[in-house]
């Protein structure tokens, strides 16, 4: 991760017909590689979540694209079928369309034979584009968690975030965790509250994996204790990422931190949001009446899943018959955000803070 040849999808070497993955959902107790071969594999594998983060669903779309012309026996047809049935493979993070749409702005009047050449150079700058991205992030957020630094006089710099917003959520660096690992780079006493992120876990088993191998110092907490630590002065600042931000900078992000910027704003605390501008949607502007908030299987509610010595199980909490609802995503109103941490500067959370960094989209 950030390491910098870390990636979370690749060509498969010496097979140019593959693409490989980790299978996020065996983390953290196996690091398992997992072949796309065929385009399907790509929205099973958005749908069924081995990947998931908003940048890293955009590129998995992206290179299944690719997989589409390469096999397809007609791959202008093949593009266009697997480019319908990815947009449908998950509905709240933007880079989906967002990629989806770059690849077929590239590949239109392309002629057949040269469509997979074409995808292959567009999913890969997508991927080397993304990285770049949240080291520009890092480097934007950085300042923000040495400012702490220095106010507390060394003392260590205590960050919160929710679900993974990660390397794993991205190809390398992840959004919010970037400027927490360049600060972690450079000698800085940062410390992260993990929030466990119910139901995936995607704290217990993603954020807390990465930061590990990482050597940063993290706690994992239940998702209802960010806002005690918030009352007791433990929490010096909250970071998290988004799947869709609006162009009044109303952001979605996983379940659960809507309630995050609530206990963060009665408690003084600055609640920061990273961003790639891919995940900024110029069409919306009122992020709760107009964000689809994907609406997930009842079993990840239902169920725990985990390990018994070295055999994988599952476990089931709640009882049979039991109505559940597990709508996967929630949006935080801009007035409870105090900033946007983008590639290109932090911004306040308004469209007059985005149209200043980023002019050429809000005005298009
Ligand atoms: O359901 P997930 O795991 O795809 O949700 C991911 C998040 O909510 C992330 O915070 C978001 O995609 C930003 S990733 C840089």
């Amino acid at each position: 991760m950030s390491s910098d040849d870390f990636r979370t999808i690749w060509l498969k070497p010496g097979d140019a017909g593959t693409v490989q993955i980790i299978d996020q959902r065996q983390l953290p107790h196996d690091f398992v590689i997992h072949d796309l071969a065929h385009w399907s594999d790509g929205v099973e594998a958005i749908r069924d979540m081995y990947v998931r983060g908003a940048p890293l669903i955009g590129a998995t779309a992206a290179w299944s694209l690719y997989l589409a012309a390469l096999h397809g026996q007609f791959p202008t047809e093949e593009v266009r079928k697997a480019a319908a049935a990815l947009l449908e493979s998950r509905p709240t993070a933007v880079n989906l369309r967002w990629a989806i749409d770059r690849v077929m702005r590239q590949a239109q009047d392309t002629p057949a034979d040269d469509l997979a050449g074409v995808i292959r150079r567009d999913a890969e700058a997508i991927c080397a584009e993304d990285v770049e991205i949240c080291l520009g992030i890092g480097r934007a957020g950085l300042p923000l968690l040495e400012a702490i630094a220095e106010r507390k006089d060394g003392g260590a710099v205590n960050v919160l975030t929710h679900c993974n917003a990660g390397a794993l959520a991205t190809i390398n660096w992840g959004t919010a965790t970037a400027p927490i690992y360049l600060a972690h780079q450079q000698g800085l006493d940062v410390h992260v509250w993990v929030d466990e992120t119910r139901p995936r876990n995607q704290g217990t088993q993603l954020t807390a994996w990465e930061l590990a191998q990482n050597g940063v110092p993290h706690t994992v907490i239940v998702d209802n204790a960010g806002g005690h630590l918030m009352q007791h002065g433990e929490v010096d600042i909250v970071i998290t990422g988004t799947d869709r931000t609006t162009r009044s900078g109303d952001v979605a992000n996983k379940i659960g931190t809507y309630l995050k910027a609530l206990a963060a704003n009665d408690n003084g605390i600055p609640f920061y949001v990273a961003l790639p501008s891919t995940t900024i949607d110029w069409t919306t502007r009122d992020g709760i009446a107009e964000i689809p908030i994907e609406e997930r299987n009842a079993d990840e509610v239902t169920m725990s899943y985990g390990r018994v010595g070295d055999d994988r199980c599952a476990v089931r909490t709640v009882a049979e018959g039991t109505r559940v609802g597990n709508p996967a995503f929630d949006v935080t109103p801009a007035r409870l955000v105090t900033g946007l941490i983008t590639e290109r500067g932090v911004c306040a959370a308004s469209e007059e803070g985005l149209a200043g960094l980023f002019p050429e989209e809000a005005a298009g």
